[in-house]
């Protein structure tokens, strides 16, 4: 029963039927959330067909209130209930698709150049030859690989000498067939000193840092592949005051004005006489005092005949400390495995230092 302006009359079932349809086809086609408000301002709002009609109700006869009441009631809810379950239904869409987009593939490879960092054993090396070259000394770099014969013959450690025994060395196999492969991963950058000597002319101040290799376990104070510098001077009339002096110097270049080094009487074949070098560390945990960095002594004249020098005529000193212990002492690190894992986060701490 249309009304005469068109408007649906609350009794009008097939009307009202039809608009309920239309109403749920809007709401299935609505693809947005904004869409979606529209259909519901079509469908539900004060000025919709259905709205109107339930106004309308009131003018009824008392007899038609009911019917009209049982029309509309349903048909509104139907709408309402379509209307909220679409919401949800979008609402959900859209979540998922906000999680999509906005979604971080870690991933994906980035162009960004992550910095690495120079190691801090690096570092130190190229300080301590920085230091020498200073000085004037030249800068060595012999074999990892060595001969036996100069890394300890030459050196005056004999084939049945004790001190053999006093490095664990990783020996080399023979070449098949042979005994001996005569070589040996070299245990002391000492092994430079001969080397050098049969090659370079006199008077010679060379530092070399390097590489060495002992069979250790890897433990906070141990590695099996670790770094010294050794330093020797051969010429004619030095005496331990310029081993002193080279020492002191150098432990001020490292750690600071405060430092200095101390030497106890010891053994080495390679020097005579020998000492362990302490150093005077300001910054010891506990207090200042003295650490053991290293070992030096004036060189034995059987390792100069080794090289054919006149002991007579030339006299020298050399020192050999370990590169992991000055940088453990110089940046308080305590455990040896850090520098030795490669993890460049540790490397970094140092990676800026010029
Ligand atoms: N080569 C010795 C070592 O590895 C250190 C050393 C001691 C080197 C005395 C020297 C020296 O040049 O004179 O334990």
């Amino acid at each position: 029963m249309p009304t005469t302006d068109g408007e649906l009359s609350p009794l009008d079932l097939p009307g009202i039927e039809r608009a309920v349809t239309q109403a749920l086809d809007d709401i299935a086609a609505a693809t947005t959330l904004d869409e979606l408000k529209e259909v519901r301002i079509a469908h539900t709002s004060e000025r919709s067909a259905l709205a109107l009609a339930n106004r309308a109700i009131g003018a009824l006869p008392r007899e038609d209130k009911a019917q009209a009441g049982k029309n509309l009631g349903p048909a509104r809810g139907r709408i309402n209930q379509a209307l909220a379950r679409r919401k949800d239904e979008l609402e959900e869409e859209r979540d998922q698709r906000v999680i999509a987009e906005e979604a971080v593939d870690v991933t994906v490879p980035t162009d960004r150049v992550v910095a690495g960092a120079r190691h801090p054993l690096e570092l130190m090396q190229e300080r301590v030859a920085d230091f020498f070259v200073a000085m004037g000394w030249e800068i060595a770099e012999g074999p990892e690989l060595e001969a036996e014969w100069f890394n300890f013959d030459a050196l005056n450690i004999a084939v049945d000498h004790p001190s053999r025994q006093m490095q664990d060395s990783f020996y080399v196999a023979p070449p098949l067939g042979q005994t001996d492969s005569n070589l040996v991963l070299r245990t002391q950058t000492s092994s430079v000193q001969v080397r050098e000597l049969l090659t370079r002319d006199l008077p010679l101040y060379i530092a070399c840092p390097g590489k060495v290799f002992r069979s250790d376990e890897l433990d906070a104070t141990h590695s099996p592949v670790f770094h010294q510098v050794e330093g020797l001077a051969v010429d004619r009339g030095l005496t331990m005051a310029h081993l002193k002096g080279v020492l002191d110097h150098f432990a001020k270049a490292l750690f600071g004005d405060q430092a200095k080094t101390r030497l106890r009487p010891s053994f080495f074949p390679f020097t005579e006489p020998s000492a362990e070098m302490d150093l005077w560390f300001p910054h010891k945990k506990g207090g200042p005092g003295w650490i053991e960095w290293g070992g030096c002594g004036m060189v034995n004249p059987n390792v100069l005949r080794s090289a054919g020098i006149d002991p007579d005529e030339y006299t020298g000193f050399a020192f050999g400390m370990g590169i992991e212990r000055s940088v453990m002492l110089r940046h308080s690190i305590a455990d040896m495995r850090d520098m030795v894992e490669g993890d460049v986060r540790f490397a970094r701490q140092f990676g800026m230092e010029i």
